[in-house]
């Protein structure tokens, strides 16, 4: 796990940089020479600590940050069913359908988290440790097999 090192900062420094400006493919020109100038590589996708997903005390404490934290918008059964979801453009993810409820995606779905969503709702989480993320993942991944 490498996010919190000053190289990958650095990439999504120049991601926002050049990627938000208006002239998308001169921004995409930019950002890619930029890249190659930085020595930025692409950020890997992590993986989460062994047996943690499938550890039942890690899917309950990432249900009760669930419940605390995303539930307003996602809903108390993470369908998406939120009391805040009104309006909102795109709406809040249904996360008991694929791909979130599969391990594959867990890696995806940390860094979603970890980041947010650009230009929706979705906000980014730098509060939480990773460990905390992961038993977020863990709640997620699991609700697939629950029902
Ligand atoms: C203020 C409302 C709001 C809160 C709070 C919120 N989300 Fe979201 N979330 C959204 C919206 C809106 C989307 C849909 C984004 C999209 O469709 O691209 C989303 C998408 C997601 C996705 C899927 C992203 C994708 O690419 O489809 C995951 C996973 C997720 N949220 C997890 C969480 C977790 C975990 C929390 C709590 C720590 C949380 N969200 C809190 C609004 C919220």
């Amino acid at each position: 796990m490498n996010l919190s090192q000053p190289s990958s900062a650095r990439c999504r420094i120049l991601a926002t940089r050049w990627l938000g400006i208006r002239n998308l493919p001169i921004g995409i020109a930019l950002f890619t020479i930029s890249l190659a100038i930085s020595g930025c590589e692409r950020e890997a996708t992590p993986s989460a600590p062994a047996g943690l997903l499938a550890s039942s005390e890690a899917q309950q404490a990432g249900a009760a940050i669930f419940a605390a934290n995303c539930a307003i918008c996602h809903g108390a059964r993470a369908d998406g069913n939120g009391q805040r979801r009104e309006g909102m453009n795109p709406l809040p993810a249904n996360l008991t359908a694929p791909p979130w409820s599969e391990t594959a995606s867990a890696g995806q779905t940390f860094l979603v988290i970890r980041k947010g969503v650009p230009r929706t709702a979705m906000p980014r989480w730098s509060m939480f440790s990773d460990q905390q993320i992961w038993q977020l993942v863990a709640y997620i991944t699991s609700l697939g097999k629950r029902t």
